[in-house]
């Protein structure tokens, strides 16, 4: 593929700077919001308490929470996210009692939500669970805890993060997630009038305040897209210019990019080039939390990794349950072998549990198209785009509402880098 193309606002962030302007007494603009079904649910869940939720153009969302009136939240009609979980925490700062529907999202594995739950309960919140979601209430305001996290989850440290704002006291939460969208939340809570201050390891201190104001937050650009189109411009020996990323969030990929044949350049503070330098060679990777490199960034680089000349092994680590995806490549022409035990450097959370989260690929093995790929989930589906796109003929894929969920306009973006890609509407 060539061309250029413009990464929308992440995902990972847009969803959680709308939940957050929840927090606010007024309201809050969001800039570089991305067309996505992720930001269609989230603004769901929102006006069904109530919340104003208005685009002001394609590009801005205008959030206003003083109209909010109610706190049991309906399950949306246009999907499921992960957001349910995290208006418990911010809807329990202005209501007594919250009810949230079941969390959704991707099936990747189990997805707990324990750590948010007990989090809730650090706070001085009782939470109950019931077959149709999370119910918690509250006496007395919320007082600041000492949580010290199991795993750095990302979800786990927004919820901690909303609760402890605007809480009676200090907080310190441990073993913090401090991945980009984690750091951009923060300035915007700052922002807000919130008082937390990071450290160079994983703690972060907050100071509850008695309130917080509206504000306007730009969306950073999406780190994971940004890695879809390095790995699709690699795989296809094209050439294609990204725009709207700042490189830094990039981090590790890059180190692997350039470890395994792929060329980059910087033209400005946030578009990146990238291209096939050599003749791509195999690697040895471990998914991890941020500065690792990223579970998400996994399937569009396994892609890669087929076509490479030699034997790869990817250990993800943060999810049981994402290779499903790498077995039905199989049909494509894809040589590759999952297994239970822990193939990285390190073993894992998920040793000797029977989950298959390490994967052996054997490369290169050119493709041939299939007449059908049935996408299983979001970044899965990114990947199958990508191995669609080097294939030798032409292939259907099905579950294009998966892609849709975090891909934008994926059609027309694609199709501008030279890739013959068609929505096909059936009768
Ligand atoms: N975990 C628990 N208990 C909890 C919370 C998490 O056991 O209460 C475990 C999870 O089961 C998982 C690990 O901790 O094994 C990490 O989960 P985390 O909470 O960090 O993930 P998340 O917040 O649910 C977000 C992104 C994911 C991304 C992960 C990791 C959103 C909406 N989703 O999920 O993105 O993979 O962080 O970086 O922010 C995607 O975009 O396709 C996607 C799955």
């Amino acid at each position: 593929m060539t061309g250029e193309i413009t990464c929308l606002g992440a995902k990972n962030f847009v969803i959680k700077a709308m939940v957050a302007s929840l927090l606010g007494e007024t309201q809050t603009t969001l800039s570089n919001v991305p067309a996505i079904g992720d930001v269609d649910i989230t603004a769901e869940l929102l006006t069904s308490v109530g919340v104003t939720v208005e685009r002001v153009d394609s590009d801005r969302l205008r959030i206003d929470p003083s109209t909010m009136r109610t706190s049991t939240v309906p399950v949306p009609h246009s999907g499921s996210n992960r957001a349910p979980i995290l208006l418990l925490s911010v809807l329990l700062h202005r209501f007594k009692t919250v009810s949230v529907p079941v969390v959704g999202g991707c099936k990747i594995g189990a997805r707990a939500v324990d750590f948010h739950l007990d989090a809730i309960r650090a706070f001085g919140g009782v939470v109950e669970e019931n077959e149709d979601g999370y119910v918690a209430r509250r006496i007395k305001p919320l007082k600041g805890a000492q949580i010290d996290l199991p795993y750095p989850s990302v979800g786990a440290t927004e919820t901690c993060l909303f609760l402890s704002v605007l809480a009676e006291g200090r907080t310190v939460i441990s073993n913090a997630a401090i991945e980009p969208e984690i750091m951009d939340l923060i300035t915007m809570l700052r922002s807000m009038g919130a008082i937390i201050f990071t450290s160079s390891g994983r703690e972060i201190r907050i100071e509850g305040v008695k309130s917080l104001n509206g504000t306007n937050m730009q969306v950073l650009g999406d780190r994971i897209e940004a890695a879809s189109w390095a790995s699709l411009a690699c795989a296809s020996n094209g050439d294609v210019t990204v725009h709207g990323i700042r490189p830094d969030t990039l981090g590790n990929f890059l180190a692997y990019y350039r470890q395994i044949g792929g060329g980059f350049e910087l033209m400005g503070a946030e578009s990146m080039r990238f291209f096939r330098q050599s003749p791509l060679r195999p690697a040895v990777i471990e998914t991890d939390v941020y500065p690792g490199f990223s579970t998400d960034w996994q399937q569009p680089f396994a892609i890669l990794l087929t076509q490479a000349s030699g034997i790869s092994i990817i250990h993800e680590t943060v999810y049981e349950k994402r290779f499903g995806y790498l077995k039905d490549l199989s049909a494509l022409g894809a040589k590759t072998q999952i297994t239970t035990h822990c193939l990285g450097a390190e073993t894992c959370r998920f040793r000797d549990k029977n989950h298959e989260h390490s994967a052996i690929i054997m490369g290169p093995t050119p493709f041939t198209a299939i007449d059908e790929m049935i996408i299983p989930d979001l970044r899965a589906g990114l990947a199958y785009v990508i191995a669609a796109a080097i294939a030798r003929g032409v292939s259907t894929l099905r579950g294009v509402d998966f892609l849709e969920r975090g891909y934008g306009n994926i059609v027309p973006r694609l199709s501008s880098m030279n890739l013959q890609i068609e929505r096909v509407v059936e009768s």
